[in-house]
């Protein structure tokens, strides 16, 4: 089975990933998308020798390009991994059910579009909510807004910084995207296509 990564930053959670299935018998990270030409996710990829395409925001939602270079490599799952673009309905349509993202506090809270990175975290931390934690969820064609597959919990401790949290947020990340991804890919695929 082919994972396809899109991230846009420094890719830590697609470096779990391309570590994790490494050695896999039957799931492999066939590639890397970026929009980003400074995106350390690239240089991770070339790493692991994962192909590492850049785009354009014009070839991403104006043309068929990169629909047709992600459809090369017949994924069976497409992460957002850290991915900053909302994902163009042509491109929702053509993967349906086959597109998730991780998301660093518990939804349908603290998402939704400029909620990434510190600003999630600055917020969680300002409203003194006692816990946050990580969501995956499917994507459509909303930031943040598709059919959630799973959420982890970890505590928002009273003096916290935002990036105390933000570390502690990005822990389980590390440790459940794989795995969730791993389950998304094993299970026979009949609960995900009656989605
Ligand atoms: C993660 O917190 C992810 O939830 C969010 O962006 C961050 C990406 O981190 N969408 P990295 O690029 O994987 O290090």
């Amino acid at each position: 089975k082919n994972i396809v990564i899109l991230a846009s930053g420094s890719g830590s959670n697609a470096q779990r990933l391309m570590e994790y299935f490494e050695h896999h018998t039957t799931i492999r990270v066939a590639a890397l998308f970026s929009n980003n030409p400074n995106a350390y996710a690239l240089k991770r990829a070339e790493t692991f020798n994962v192909p590492a395409l850049l785009f354009s925001r014009n070839e991403f939602v104006n043309s068929d390009k990169v629909l047709l270079q992600l459809q090369e490599y017949q994924p069976d799952l497409i992460v957002l991994a850290g991915f900053l673009w909302l994902v163009p309905q042509h491109i929702v349509k053509a993967f349906p059910n086959k597109i998730i993202n991780i998301h660093p506090a518990l939804l349908p809270y603290y998402g939704g579009k400029g909620m990434h990175g510190i600003h999630v975290h600055t917020a969680v931390v300002q409203a003194k909510e006692q816990e946050s934690g990580i969501s995956i969820h499917f994507v459509n064609e909303e930031y943040d807004k598709g059919d959630l597959v799973r959420q982890y919990r970890c505590p928002v401790l009273p003096h916290d910084t935002p990036e105390e949290l933000a570390a502690r947020v990005l822990q389980l990340e590390h440790e459940y995207l794989p795995k969730v991804v791993e389950e998304l890919l094993l299970s026979n695929g009949t609960e995900n296509s009656q989605r």
